[in-house]
């Protein structure tokens, strides 16, 4: 039987107690590998980060919760050494912290862009940069960008948030000319329209969110495992040849509306 089999293998996930890093979570640990995450250490993240590790660690401690805002470099260096520490090192990296704020050209001010940038494209290079010291010890070793569907259709709500998620394609390039020959794959996924709270922010009714079912052609919004399984694949065995790419999971609807 084809498994994915993650066993041995030592993980941290940014933004992991909701949303989409709560399915990459789920589905690394359901794989068999020990997770950390992060989340911003406010009550609401504190309580679904704790619903998160009881409903994984039914055995042997495997998924540890830790707080650290993404973009803070510092509290960054501190949980990756402290999960790095419990877990007995890190070769598996997956900054997924992102965030779209809607808002037309003419009302978008420097900072909203430069805060949209921070949170999308330097806290994902800064997840990577503490954390590389383990990854290059660990000699295989995975990173795995989340973008979005946005950087192929423009969408998102701001102009920054696809320019911020396009940064993460362009990072990825030229990680490729120095990580894959130290043992350590690169690669992006881009999801689309999947059902957690930052898409009901923008999509806040049924109505909402049953137009934007109707732009998918496979008929449905994703689940967070969607996501979870992909990242899952791209780093285990069946996965290892595949390094530098970029991957929509989209359901089809990037092709489809640009038909
Ligand atoms: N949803 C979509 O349809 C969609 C589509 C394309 C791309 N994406 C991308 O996928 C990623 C995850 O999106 P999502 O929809 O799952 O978002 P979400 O529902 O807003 O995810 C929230 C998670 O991120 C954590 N978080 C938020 N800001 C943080 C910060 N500054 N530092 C540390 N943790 C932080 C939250 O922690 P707390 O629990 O503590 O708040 C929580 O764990 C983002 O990069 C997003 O741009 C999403």
């Amino acid at each position: 039987m084809l498994t994915i089999d993650l066993t041995g293998r030592k993980a941290l996930v940014t933004g992991g107690s909701r949303g989409i890093g709560a399915g990459i979570v789920r589905a690394l640990a359901q794989a068999g590998a020990r997770v950390s995450f992060t989340h911003t250490g406010s009550a609401r993240g504190a309580e679904a980060a704790s619903a998160l590790q009881a409903d994984l660690n039914t055995g042997a401690l495997l998924v540890s919760a830790h707080a650290a805002l993404a973009g803070d470099e510092a509290q960054m260096g501190r949980v990756t050494a402290e999960a790095a520490g419990r877990m007995g090192g890190l070769d598996i990296v997956v900054p997924n912290v992102g965030k779209n704020w809607a808002s037309p050209i003419e009302e978008m001010d420097v900072a909203l862009w430069q805060r949209t940038i921070d949170t999308n494209l330097t806290a994902s290079f800064g997840a990577v940069k503490v954390a590389l010291p383990w990854l290059l010890e660990a000699g295989r070793a995975d990173i795995v960008f989340v973008g979005s569907s946005a950087v192929f259709d423009g969408g998102g709500g701001s102009v920054a948030y696809p320019a911020g998620k396009a940064g993460l394609d362009g990072m990825m390039r030229g990680m490729m000319r120095e990580l894959p020959r130290k043992g350590i794959r690169v690669n992006t996924v881009h999801p689309c329209v999947v059902d957690t709270a930052l898409l009901r922010e923008r999509y806040d009714t049924e109505e909402k969110r049953a137009e934007l079912s109707a732009q998918v052609p496979v008929g449905r919004l994703s689940p967070p495992q969607d996501v979870g399984a992909l990242v899952a694949f791209l780093c285990s065995d069946l996965g290892s040849f595949i390094c530098g790419q970029s991957i929509l999971v989209d359901g089809g609807r990037t092709l489809w509306r640009g038909r």
